[in-house]
């Protein structure tokens, strides 16, 4: 069977680049189509730098159903891994209907024009916010769902959006992928998380206070029920959650319907643990503070893997000291990440009938 293409919506940000990446390394051909809304078109440059490889570019926006049509028409395209959205969970509490508008409008417009131009395998990013405040440690896919955000909200929707469809139309098949908290960057030091302005999450603001950019990191509560009162999350290195969709999209090939998985360790780790091992990583104690919580989290979110190391044949094999060098690593050679390199898409490469 010839191998077609595959489609990488948000291939140009953090976890879709290190997928384009192993995608590439494994022979695949890739298009990817991304708005740059939320990443640099430096990262396709670096991308080619690592796998000595250019993967086709489109700078459009999914919620440009003739754009898509457009794609769609000019390769022979079978798959398509969605990873374009709004992602900050603060964020989307102030401006929710950005974030439904975007994430969920946006993959309904993306189905349809998958659906007529007759590709029907997807693989989506979800995430462990899906769970809201689970009742069961480690969490198994089985967990009754209960997104606490309009963000966590419009993965929810999505998911019941492309399990209706599957439902529907029995040639769809889609593999859900929760994401638990991805860390570190591309082993090369090449490409890593680009955050722009204040880092929201733990990993790209402690390492912006290695650099010297940030003062100190405020850990958001040390008052949870947890081993030392702050909260447990399951940091995945990104490379393995990468190997994790090339897995997805191998499952795909068995016509499963619509399947869900967490990619996560089930090894979870407390903030202040966090901290530690990216000290150890850097070589010197970082300046913290304790502070009150954050709005909005809940005390532990660690992954019960074992369905998908069953049937996607797929296992974090990297260790939580791999994501803390590799992050040292990207962010001591890139202090100010991207920027300062062209950020713009070639001309050639733009297509927007919005
Ligand atoms: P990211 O912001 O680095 O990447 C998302 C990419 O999508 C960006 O390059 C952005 O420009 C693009 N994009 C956004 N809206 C678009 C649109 N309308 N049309 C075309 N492109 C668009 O984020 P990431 O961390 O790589 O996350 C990728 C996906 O994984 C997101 O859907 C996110 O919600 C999900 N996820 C992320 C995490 C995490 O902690 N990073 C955890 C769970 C799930
Ligand atoms: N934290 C701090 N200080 C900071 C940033 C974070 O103490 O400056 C703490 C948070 O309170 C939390 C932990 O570090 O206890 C992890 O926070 P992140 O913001 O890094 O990650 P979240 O678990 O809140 O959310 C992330 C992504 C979501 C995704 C989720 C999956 O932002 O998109 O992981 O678990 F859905």
């Amino acid at each position: 069977m010839v191998q077609k293409a595959v489609l990488v919506t948000g291939g140009a940000g953090y976890i879709g680049s290190h997928t384009v990446i192993e995608l590439l390394n494994a022979g695949r051909e890739v298009v990817i189509y991304d708005n740059l809304d939320n990443s640099s078109y430096e990262a396709v440059r670096r991308i080619e730098k690592i796998t000595g490889k250019a993967p086709i570019f489109y700078k459009a926006d999914i919620l440009d159903k003739k754009a898509l049509l457009e794609v769609f028409g000019r390769h022979a395209i079978d798959s398509v891994i969605h990873f374009a959205g709004l992602k900050a969970v603060g964020e989307s509490t102030q401006i929710p209907l950005d974030y439904y508008y975007n994430n969920i409008t946006g993959t309904i417009i993306l189905l349809q024009a998958m659906k007529e131009s007759n590709v029907k395998n997807i693989v989506f990013s979800s995430s462990a916010t899906v769970y809201g405040e689970p009742p069961v440690i480690p969490i198994p896919e089985t967990s009754p769902t209960d997104a606490k955000s309009p963000y966590g909200r419009t993965k929810l929707f999505v998911e019941h959006i492309i399990r209706d469809l599957c439902t529907a139309e029995k040639d769809w098949n889609a593999g859900l992928l929760r994401y638990f908290n991805p860390a570190g960057a591309h082993p090369s030091g090449i490409l890593g998380e680009n955050p722009t302005g204040i880092p929201n999450n733990l990993m790209p603001f402690l390492a912006q206070v290695a650099v010297g950019k940030r003062e100190f990191l405020s850990v958001f509560g040390d008052d949870y029920p947890t081993r030392d009162g702050t909260c447990i999350r399951d940091y995945i290195h990104v490379v393995d959650l990468a190997k994790g969709h090339l897995a997805a999209l191998k499952k795909l090939e068995e016509n499963p319907g619509c399947v869900e998985y967490n990619l996560g360790t089930g090894v979870g780790s407390t903030v202040l643990e966090m901290i530690h091992a990216f000290d150890k990583a850097v070589g010197r104690e970082l300046p913290y503070k304790i502070v009150a919580r954050r709005a909005g989290d809940v005390p532990n979110l660690t992954a019960d893997p074992t369905l998908a190391n069953k049937e996607l044949g797929w296992k974090a094999e990297l260790s939580l000291d791999d994501a803390c060098n590799s992050l040292w690593n990207w962010q001591s050679n890139n202090p100010q990440g991207l920027e300062g390199f062209p950020a713009d898409a070639p001309k050639e490469a733009v297509i927007n009938y919005l």
